[in-house]
């Protein structure tokens, strides 16, 4: 889509309902749910529990990656970074639409908190992208590095038994792997370690938050 066709009121309405799709929990991934190749294994009341409670982080992680590609792509300079972050974003719907698929499957909800982180990360992607494509990239980097160490831990924490979920976190950790990866190639700078600190600080508030509700 070209944007400067657009008038601001368009661009408005167009991120809006971009906005209320991903926070009504309405996603269409493009790619089967990597889930489907597994055996639903046995869970306990308080594994399924605890399994549901992961997967909403996971999935408050990808409201988040929403409004963070929506933000940063919106003022991206080059034809490179819109396209990079297009396919990125549309990835990212594919894990939005996943993990919301494993929390119904395991009888739970996504987090009453949605549209909060999503007004949030959108602002924050606002902050980065003003900053030009470097610096704006340089946060996709970081992001996607922070995002992949959340998943590897999430293989830790996840019922053993619970293939399906385990199966959905994989592939979501090879995609962020390579948003990052593509987002460093582009001419990512490196993200100052005090943003990477407050970055993380946000980031265990959220992961905190989302578990419970
Ligand atoms: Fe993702
Ligand atoms: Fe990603």
């Amino acid at each position: 889509m070209a944007d400067f066709h657009h008038t601001p009121l368009d661009r408005f309405i167009a991120d809006a309902d971009k906005a209320l799709r991903v926070i009504a929990g309405v996603a269409s991934a493009s790619r089967p749910n990597p889930g489907l190749r597994s055996d639903d294994g046995q869970l306990s009341e308080a594994e399924q529990r605890h399994s549901a409670g992961l997967m909403r982080v996971n999935h408050v992680g990808e409201v988040c990656a929403q409004a963070l590609y929506n933000s940063q792509g919106r003022f991206a300079k080059t034809a490179a970074m819109r396209a990079q972050f297009e396919q990125a974003g549309r990835e990212e719907e594919d894990h939005l639409a996943w993990t919301a698929q494993r929390l119904n499957e395991l009888g739970s909800h996504t987090s009453v908190l949605n549209p909060l982180f999503y007004a949030g990360a959108y602002a924050l992607g606002t902050v980065a992208a003003v900053l030009g494509d470097a610096r704006s990239l340089g946060f996709v980097v970081e992001t996607e590095r922070q995002v992949e160490a959340h998943l590897a831990s999430h293989l830790d924490k996840l019922p053993p038994q619970d293939a399906k979920s385990r199966a959905i976190v994989e592939q979501m950790r090879i995609d962020e792997i390579e948003h990052g990866a593509a987002a460093q190639a582009l001419g990512a700078a490196q993200t100052p370690a005090p943003v990477q600190a407050v970055m993380s600080v946000m980031g265990k508030i959220m992961t905190g938050t989302a578990y419970y509700i």
